[in-house]
């Protein structure tokens, strides 16, 4: 059954990266809701950004099926998986993968390229979503190797949103931003994925960043595999 209510629909994963190590993630079943905004805890090295790669669909599960936001992603073969992340899901790694190289814009407008949206007002969105996330007008011309650590997270947000995803996936590097720019910019990330019905699962170790949230779970309570850091 299709539940175009749901953002992402997990039933008995198994997931594991060579059949001599067992399985990493086990989960039998999980639901987040369209627009719904969840803060998945765990441990370093307990699957969470292996999690976040099934959930985009650059793994695929060993057993097991993902649905996002009413298409089977694990029935996908990679190009049609990896047209179907371009269109609708925004992904944040845990290193950002900026291309260092490139400026500020043109990593967010290379994003673009891969989306449904063509023209100039893409370059005009990109624009006001960079000055959402407070960052420096003088910033957006420099190549992204020269930001620092928080001002790339705030670019590969920025990227993650221009092609307009249902689904945000957020993996939390350590200790990217201070408690000051943490508040404020968590608080204005929630606020545009409201303003957009846009779903969120956002991870990380710490367990304080679980304070913005109204939905928290800890991946230990989710994954019945023995990996349970
Ligand atoms: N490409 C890979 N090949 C084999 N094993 C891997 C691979 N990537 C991760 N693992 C293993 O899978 C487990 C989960 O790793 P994962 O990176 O998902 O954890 P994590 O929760 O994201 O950790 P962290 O908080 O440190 O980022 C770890 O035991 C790790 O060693
Ligand atoms: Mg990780």
């Amino acid at each position: 059954m299709v539940d175009l209510k749901t953002a992402i629909n997990i039933r008995d994963l198994s997931f594991q990266f060579d059949k001599n190590t067992g399985p990493i993630l086990e989960i039998a079943s999980w639901q987040v809701a369209q627009g719904e905004q969840i803060f998945l805890q765990g441990a370093s090295g307990s699957g969470k950004s292996s999690l976040l790669a099934l959930l985009a669909g650059l793994q695929v599960p060993t057993f097991g099926e993902i649905t996002v936001l009413g298409t089977l992603i694990s029935a996908l073969d990679n190009r049609k998986r990896d047209r179907f992340r371009a269109l609708n899901i925004g992904v944040v790694f845990q290193q950002f993968n900026l291309i260092p190289y490139l400026s500020v814009l043109d990593n967010i407008l290379l994003a673009a390229n891969f989306g449904k949206e063509r023209g100039p007002s893409l370059k005009n969105r990109a624009i006001d979503l960079l000055e959402r996330v407070n960052l420096q007008r003088d910033l957006f011309g420099r190549k992204s190797s020269d930001l620092s650590i928080g001002q790339q997270q705030r670019v590969a947000i920025v990227r993650a949103l221009i092609n307009s995803p249902k689904l945000l996936l957020v993996d939390e590097p350590t200790s990217a931003l201070d408690q000051a720019n943490r508040d404020s910019f968590l608080s204005l990330l929630l606020e545009i994925l409201e303003e957009n019905s846009c779903a969120m699962v956002f991870v990380s170790h710490d367990n304080d960043i679980g304070k913005y949230f109204s939905n928290r779970i800890e991946l230990s309570k989710l994954n019945q595999s023995g990996n349970h850091l």
